[in-house]
């Protein structure tokens, strides 16, 4: 039997990326094999394939950091899980394929009855979301917060969680996003003709609680001056270094992993030495997960927890068929998105399979907390 991947056989554009066909994985011991229903596209994959991102697989690759799927098949060794069942996956890539093995320890099991199109877009960016505000930044009711990137992939996941915790809230934005932005509960700064430091200023007294920066290098430092003394950063991407979905330096086509950790590292120590009391903390959702991979497991099932009872509602833009990988890459570089791009198996799937508990879990939080 044979199934299609896409690959990518050299750093740089969205021509990058290649069907191609092959015979179907076989999971080896330990290892479930599982029929990708929906995968995320996401900034971070178009920072792989340009080669930038500091998790940049070695070529040739297939990108793709979340999935939801079904098991298919399962390897030597495993047990409490069933062919048929409904799982979530954050690969980090891989997951732009028909057909994918992953370690069992891996998988998360998806509730009954979710659109597998909004459950995949939980996995990276709203566990991304949830982590910032309730693990990095530690919010509380009422607190006040700048988020960059707001009608984005990561940045509606932070209003729509934001607001369950009771934050008010401030959002960048360019004008097509601003009623994005404002139905979500944030008051929308228009980054591409006011200066958000000025704005945030003029409408506070004294700046905010924490600011969301997903844009990185100096845009860390003009965060900073947006915090009332006491506050934080978490700064978490690299939006600022592409310019329509290519490297913004033009210099393309090799793997450059360490330039953007160094980076990351020089600002969060220039954070705790300048004076102002204001601090600047990475995050990162793959070294969360490789570090404490059941706070990981919880924070997605919360999450499920809150698409189920409909407390969450994340915005597809739009599904894209799994073979046109390229196409949905070369529209969020060159266009962006308001909400999330995703590819979908045989066009349009819906609700995911009846899940059957498969298998023991963390224990999910309570999330009353973050009730309106
Ligand atoms: N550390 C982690 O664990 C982690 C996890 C997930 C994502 N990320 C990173 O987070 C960032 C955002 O990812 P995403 O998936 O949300 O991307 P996205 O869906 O493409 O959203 C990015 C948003 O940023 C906006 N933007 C671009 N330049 C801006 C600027 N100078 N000021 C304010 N907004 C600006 C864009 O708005 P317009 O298109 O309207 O200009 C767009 O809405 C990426 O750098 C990604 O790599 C990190």
């Amino acid at each position: 039997m044979r199934h299609r991947r896409i690959v990518v056989s050299r750093y740089g554009g969205p021509d990058e990326l290649r069907v191609v066909e092959e015979e179907c994985p076989e999971p080896k011991p330990g290892e479930v094999r599982v029929r990708v229903l929906a995968a995320g596209v996401s900034l971070p994959d178009v920072m792989m394939r340009e080669g930038i991102h500091p998790e940049t697989p070695r070529l040739p690759f297939t990108p793709g950091w979340d999935l939801v799927g079904v098991v298919e098949r399962l390897g030597d060794g495993v047990s409490g899980i069933e062919p048929g069942q409904t799982v979530a996956a954050l690969p980090i890539f891989g997951a732009y394929a028909e057909l994918v093995c992953l370690p069992q320890a891996k998988l998360v099991p998806v509730p009954a009855g979710l659109d597998p199109a909004e459950a995949v877009s939980l996995i990276l960016n709203y566990v991304t979301a949830y982590q910032m505000l309730h693990r990095s930044a530690k919010v509380t009711r009422g607190q006040r917060v700048l988020i960059h990137g707001a009608s984005g992939g990561v940045g509606t996941a932070l209003l729509q969680l934001g607001r369950l915790a009771g934050l008010e809230m401030y959002g960048t934005c360019s004008s097509r996003g601003a009623s994005t932005v404002s139905d979500l509960g944030g008051i929308p700064i228009d980054y591409k003709h006011q200066d958000f430091v000025e704005e945030i200023h003029r409408r506070t007294s004294d700046g905010v609680d924490v600011v969301f920066d997903g844009i990185g290098g100096t845009h860390i430092w003009r965060s900073r001056k947006a915090l009332r003394p006491g506050g934080k950063v978490v700064a978490y991407g690299l939006t600022g270094s592409l310019r329509e979905g290519r490297l913004a330096s033009g210099r393309s086509g090799s793997r450059n992993r360490f330039g953007p950790i160094a980076i990351f590292l020089l600002y969060t120590a220039g954070g705790w030495l300048l004076p102002g009391r204001k601090r600047v903390v990475p995050y990162s959702i793959q070294w969360l997960e490789r570090m404490k991979p059941s706070l990981f497991r919880q924070d997605l099932m919360a999450l499920f927890d809150l698409l189920q009872q409909k407390k969450v509602k994340p915005l597809v833009a739009r599904r894209f068929p799994f073979d046109e990988a390229r196409q949905a890459q070369e529209l969020l570089g060159k266009e962006g998105v308001v909400g999330k791009f995703v590819l979908v198996r045989d066009g349009n799937p819906q609700a995911a399979q009846p899940s059957r508990e498969p298998y023991k879990t963390a224990q999910v939080p309570d999330t009353t907390a973050l009730a309106p």
